[in-house]
């Protein structure tokens, strides 16, 4: 894989809002998008939706080279608009609801990085990994491979169970996972065909145990971040320079940050406003 060493630098004129219609240019190709009413915020290649993905208007069909986001566990976040405690049956219908917008955002060579967790113990143990790639494989997805990520700093050895005792014991993997799904065809046709991954990361991240720290809430300032390396790495891994990448869960702007470092265009949504503010922040 040749590293890319003429990355794009988007100019203020590639992207032009008129009557609405948000509409940007990438190496002679020509892109579009309706801007509504959820626009909150762009600058240069970023752009903000402050809208629920299960409803928005704004993204067009056929129009994402690649999704890279973390939903809501329903682990009983405390976010400020969404109920993060719904019935396990609810949650796995939200999530098939969300699913099939995502699958049709995607352009037919689009890939979608999808982090989640392994299992659930709080409120009832599920097979949530398990469950969520089958809802994927029921809306269209197909699915490609599985990145474990050890997530060095978490916390998760409190619950013993029945200490030293075969009548309870609780097994946990300090682990989660990003399912790597494509739309249509695994290989990529459209966009720039320019890679800006170096070797070294080639041959590290290919290897799908990927080991680096989580992110602290308190330093975010968001209840639920993933680290921009997370984005990053996929970024670098399944897209090209140029490349338009969504996140739909945005929070506190993690993908879109990882979008600017790698000259991607970045649209992220979230339906909290004030993680959207939080999110704008950063740019
Ligand atoms: C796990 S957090 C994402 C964190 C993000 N990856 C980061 O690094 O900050 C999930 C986010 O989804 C948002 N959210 C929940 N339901 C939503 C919906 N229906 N549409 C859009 N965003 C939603 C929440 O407000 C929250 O910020």
């Amino acid at each position: 894989m040749k590293a890319h060493k003429n990355p794009i630098r988007y100019k203020k004129t590639d992207f032009i809002i008129k009557d609405r219609e948000f509409s940007y240019s990438v190496e002679n190709t020509k892109f579009s998008v309706s801007t509504q009413d959820e626009l909150f915020f762009h600058s240069k290649s970023v752009w903000i939706y402050n809208a629920d993905v299960l409803k928005i208007n704004s993204i067009k069909e056929q129009f994402i080279d690649l999704i890279v986001t973390s939903p809501p566990y329903n682990v009983d976040i405390k976010y400020n608009s969404h109920n993060d405690a719904l019935s396990y049956n609810d949650y796995l219908l939200f999530t098939r609801g969300w699913l099939s917008r995502c699958y049709k955002f995607l352009k037919d060579d689009g890939r979608f990085c999808l982090n989640i967790p392994l299992d659930k113990n709080k409120g009832g143990q599920q097979s949530v990994y398990a469950d969520i790639t089958n809802i994927t494989k029921q809306v269209g997805f197909k699915y490609h491979s599985t990145i474990i990520w050890n997530e060095q700093n978490i916390s998760r050895r409190t619950a013993w169970g029945s200490w030293l005792s075969a009548a309870a014991p609780y097994v946990i993997a300090p682990v989660e996972v990003i399912v790597v799904l494509y739309k249509e065809r695994w290989k990529k046709t459209g966009g720039s065909r320019q890679s800006d991954i170096i070797k070294k990361e080639f041959m590290e991240w290919t290897n799908g145990v990927w080991s680096f720290m989580g992110e602290s809430k308190k330093r975010v300032g968001h209840p639920a971040p993933f680290p921009v390396e997370l984005p990053r790495r996929c970024i670098k891994l399944f897209s090209f320079v140029g490349d338009t990448i969504l996140d739909p869960f945005l929070g506190s702007g993690s993908t879109l940050l990882a979008c600017l470092q790698t000259n991607r265009v970045g649209i992220g949504v979230d339906i909290d406003e004030k993680y959207c503010e939080l999110a704008k922040k950063g740019f």
